[in-house]
């Protein structure tokens, strides 16, 4: 009895998880507006951290060395960011940006707080950085790109800032409401004029870097 009992309270929560789902989805779908930051704190948690989205995996992954210049877009807490961070020791930095003001004083007081030296948090526009052209080894985004109404814009100001050879690297995971198909995000690289390098993880969950080739 009590099986019966848990495989339908199972079945409910799963139905509800999915109705839930496709109902952000939905409004997502109408409306686009920047994930408020109190969503931002939530979605890091973790069990993402260790199970779905580990920091240390993705910042491995990038191809880091100490010296580089990394810009982050939509830093949220700052997990992601200070993985990479503590790969560009020594000489290296981070710049995490992001458009809300909110964002942006959480993890400069993160970074006090933990004494982080190396992470730069400002407020900026990803269609319209502030970073002069070819100059940024690495553009990291974290389940970040897919909100942006024109991601392609987007991906094209990111060519524009890294130097010849660089790479913007983009994750993605399912449970985002915004969360498009690998095949989506690549077509919108190739668009900007950008090249597939590597692409790593699954179907809920994915890595790819694009590179700005030499020409
Ligand atoms: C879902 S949150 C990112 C979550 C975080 N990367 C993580 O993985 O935990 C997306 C962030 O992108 C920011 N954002 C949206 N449009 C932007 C833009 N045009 N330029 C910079 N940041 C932007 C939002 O303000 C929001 O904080």
């Amino acid at each position: 009895m009590a099986i019966i009992i848990l495989k339908w309270i199972l079945i409910v929560f799963l139905m509800l998880a999915f109705l839930h789902l496709v109902i952000f989805r939905i409004i997502r779908h109408l409306v686009k507006f920047p994930a408020p930051a109190f969503a931002t704190r939530l979605i890091d948690n973790p069990f993402r951290r260790r199970f779905v989205q580990n920091p240390e995996t993705i910042a491995d992954r990038m191809q880091l060395k100490p010296g580089m210049v990394v810009v982050e877009i939509g830093p949220g807490k700052g997990s992601y960011t200070k993985a990479i961070a503590a790969r560009l020791v020594p000489g290296g930095k981070v710049y995490a940006v992001d458009i809300q003001e909110t964002v942006i004083a959480n993890l400069q007081h993160r970074i006090e707080r933990e004494g982080i030296p190396n992470i730069v948090a400002q407020i900026d526009d990803a269609y319209n950085f502030s970073f002069a052209d070819s100059g940024i080894d690495r553009v990291f985004a974290n389940a970040c790109l897919p909100e942006i109404p024109d991601p392609v814009r987007v991906l094209r100001e990111c060519k524009r800032i890294l130097k010849p050879g660089g790479l913007v690297c983009l994750c993605e995971l399912f449970p985002d409401p915004d969360y498009p198909m690998r095949r989506t995000e690549i077509s919108w690289g190739r668009e900007a004029g950008l090249n597939l390098q590597q692409q790593f993880g699954n179907w809920f969950t994915y890595q790819l870097h694009f590179v700005k080739s030499a020409g």
